[in-house]
């Protein structure tokens, strides 16, 4: 019997589809009150009045909370989470008061006419390749050096047959889960009790234990079901903050959720990234030198460096490299984790670039990245626990019907549509990052697991179900798995793709332990149980580059009336490792395909700069793929039996889709029509002028 590898129905799914899964604010105490937010109409100055007095005479009005009266907070090292602090305002939608009232219409209706005055000061908000404040940041994210350098790159272009160098760009991107950021929160005797949208209850509760001067067991959070995250709820936003600060001034339980409007401002974004990208390579198109100097934008409250040029340090053979990041600070809200940070802006640009340098070599774009495949991890020396990059384009090729392909631009035509194809690597790195689980036997024959998983919708309690049947050897039926609870032991955020290996890892070990021990012992009434950590485990790992890998075809038609660019089919083949439940990740990966085809072809924050704001923060004009827009999509993946990643064999699926999508797309709408649009998104006004008659 299998179970772990094998199609399993979401456990969760009925409870979802019925409207019996309850999210955050829904599992609010019958007597919370409710919270709105009062947000910052001005870019950049400070808070000069309140008139909190007219507020509070509202009948159901409780509390005004501005930075006058909020109670204080100490420092975790994140001044966004520093909410009614101070007067100062950082950027335009910023948190300036919070009022809380017995109903949400009071509560809402109180903030949209509190009245707030402010003292402002000049703003600036855009982000330029030459912006004066650009700076070389201390570190990238997720630990990514800021700079790195392999030979001298431009020697390298000197001496190189094809030189490609382009600006890459792409805009301000929002997250946009079903369910937005909400919080409801409660204290208990100096304790606080939180339920939030978070996509780990244990940061949370680590965070909030530190802001309110509290012991980390004095603070628990539980997110039984989350709608959605992607990075955006990585980390805490003012949410949880402000919820409980009401709840701490009002002594009552206090509901808190920002509206899809306040989404665009108080929830994250991907930064709005500019690549300069230079290619340079030998006649037959082996890479002699790669230099990607990337340009980011972070807010005055705390830097976050998106690490947009990590992606080529491993993933092409050169024989000189260059990468760095710069950032700047601007009167904006921080940027946050987005599906694939770093790597995502990161492999269009340089997936954009390799398509470039094939048609300069006049190399086949798969053909040009099969001779630049290194040997070893080309940054690091270390040798690739697996890597089936290449196998993944074989079969893409395959499956898409690659062979034979014109590479000519602009010549394919059908009716009033320009046909083209176009074909993007991707990948992402295999991490693990320590977690606990406890697992107990109980002596009617069923088992309990607690590990701190969250399931932001990809299917992880499923799939911990499924790794403990596995593991104890029983039918699924008689394990009942609880998650999201940060008084269970210590577990990893669900991000980096790393949750099911992190978890996985630990819920693994723990059922082992636990079958070991059954084998001499009986169990007692009161069952018996098995707590492991996997700390010391990841600690003993051999020194490997861990990716997974895949390849991106689509075909993209270009109206050559309109402009309008449709993609009516696409191939992705990926490579990650052992594929734990291939329902839901399907699901995964045609999800972050979906995200990267939404990308290329439609999402764009729009700033004002004069108003310092985003001028769209809704789904009206900020635009996402629609069921419409996705064409056929064929995704595959390859078997890989990596025994350097865990116990499970298994390398995350969560990201690795919106890798390259966007690129392909680019390419295929460059193979179509012979205009390069090098800023996303490929929308009709930038290829209209262009096209061929
Ligand atoms: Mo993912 S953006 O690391 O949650």
């Amino acid at each position: 019997m299998s179970v772990l590898g094998h199609d399993h129905v979401r456990v969760d799914g009925r409870d979802k589809v019925t409207g019996v899964a309850r999210y955050a604010v829904e599992k609010r105490p019958d007597d919370a009150l409710h919270a709105w937010a009062v947000r910052a109409t001005v870019p950049r100055g400070r808070v000069v009045s309140v008139d909190a007095e007219s507020a509070l005479a509202v009948p159901g009005v409780v509390e005004v909370l501005t930075w006058r009266n909020a109670p204080r907070l100490q420092d975790a090292g994140d001044d966004e989470l520093q909410v009614l602090q101070d007067d100062r305002v950082a950027y335009r939608g910023q948190v300036v008061a919070l009022v809380v009232a017995e109903t949400l219409e009071v509560a809402r209706e109180t903030a949209a006419t509190l009245d707030v005055r402010y003292e402002t000061e000049p703003h600036d908000v855009g982000l330029t390749i030459d912006h004066p404040g650009l700076y070389a940041p201390e570190q990238a994210n997720a630990g990514a050096d800021t700079d790195s350098a392999r030979g001298d790159v431009e020697e390298g272009l000197a001496s190189s047959a094809h030189v490609v160098e382009a600006v890459y760009e792409t805009p301000a991107l929002f997250n946009n889960p079903m369910e937005p950021h909400a919080t409801v929160a409660w204290w208990e005797d100096g304790a606080l009790r939180m339920v939030d949208s978070t996509q780990g209850t244990t940061p949370t509760a680590q965070t909030m234990a530190t802001l309110f001067g509290l012991d980390e067991p004095q603070v628990r959070v539980t997110a039984e079901h989350v709608g959605g995250g992607f990075g955006s709820k990585g980390e805490p936003k003012a949410n949880p903050v402000l919820a409980a600060l009401a709840a701490k001034a009002v002594g009552r339980p206090v509901a808190l959720a920002w509206t899809r409007q306040m989404m665009f401002g108080l929830a994250g974004y991907r930064t709005p990234t500019i690549s300069r990208v230079r290619l340079g390579a030998d006649a037959d198109g082996r890479l002699e030198a790669i230099s990607h100097e990337a340009f980011s934008q972070t807010s005055r409250l705390k830097e976050f460096t998106e690490q947009t040029a990590e992606y080529v340090r491993h993933m092409y053979g050169s024989r000189t490299a260059l990468t760095t990041h710069r950032v700047t600070q601007l009167d904006v809200h921080t940027p946050s984790w987005m599906r694939a940070p770093g790597e995502c802006p990161g492999a269009y640009a340089i997936e954009s670039a390799l398509d470039e340098l094939a048609h300069a070599a006049g190399v086949d774009p798969v053909e040009l990245r099969r001779r630049n495949e290194p040997e070893v991890d080309p940054e690091t020396g270390a040798p690739y626990s697996s890597r089936q990059l290449m196998e993944c384009h074989d079969r893409a090729a395959e499956l898409f019907g690659w062979a034979g392909r014109d590479p000519r631009p602009g010549v394919r035509r059908d009716g009033h549509w320009l046909v083209g194809t176009g074909v993007a690597s991707s990948s992402y790195p295999a991490m693990a990052a320590p977690s606990g689980a406890r697992v107990t036997a109980r002596p009617d024959g069923t088992f309990r697991v607690g590990v701190n998983a969250t399931d932001i919708g990809t299917g992880a309690r499923t799939v911990m179900l499924q790794v403990a049947a596995e593991e104890l050897k029983v039918e699924p039926e008689r394990v009942h798995v609880h998650i999201a609870d940060s008084d269970l032991p210590h577990g990893a955020v669900a991000g980096g793709s790393s949750g099911s290996a992190s978890w996985g890892w630990a819920v693994a070990k723990a059922c082992r332990a636990l079958r070991s021990r059954m084998a001499t012992e009986r169990v007692p009434d009161d069952g018996l149980e098995v707590v492991v950590d996997t700390s010391e485990d990841l600690q003993g790992r051999a020194q490997l580059a861990r990716f997974a890998y895949g390849a991106q075809m689509v075909e993209a038609r270009v109206d050559v009336r309109t402009g309008e660019v449709v993609v009516p089919r696409s191939v992705g083949v990926f490579a990650a490792g052992r594929i734990l439940n291939p329902r839901t990740a399907r699901s995964q990966l045609l999800g972050g395909m979906t995200m990267g085809l939404s990308m290329a072809l439609h999402e764009e924050g729009l700033l004002d700069e004069r108003f310092g704001g985003w001028a769209n923060h809704d789904l009206a004009t900020y635009h996402v793929a629609a069921n419409a827009d996705v064409g056929d999509v064929t995704i595959e993946w390859l078997p890989e039996d990596d025994g350097e990643l865990g116990p499970l064999k298994a390398k995350g699926i969560g990201e690795i889709g919106i890798v390259g999508a966007a690129a392909a797309v680019a390419n295929a709408v460059w193979h179509a029509t012979g205009v390069r649009v090098r800023s996303l998104p490929i929308q009709p006004d930038k290829l209209l002028d262009r096209l061929p008659g």
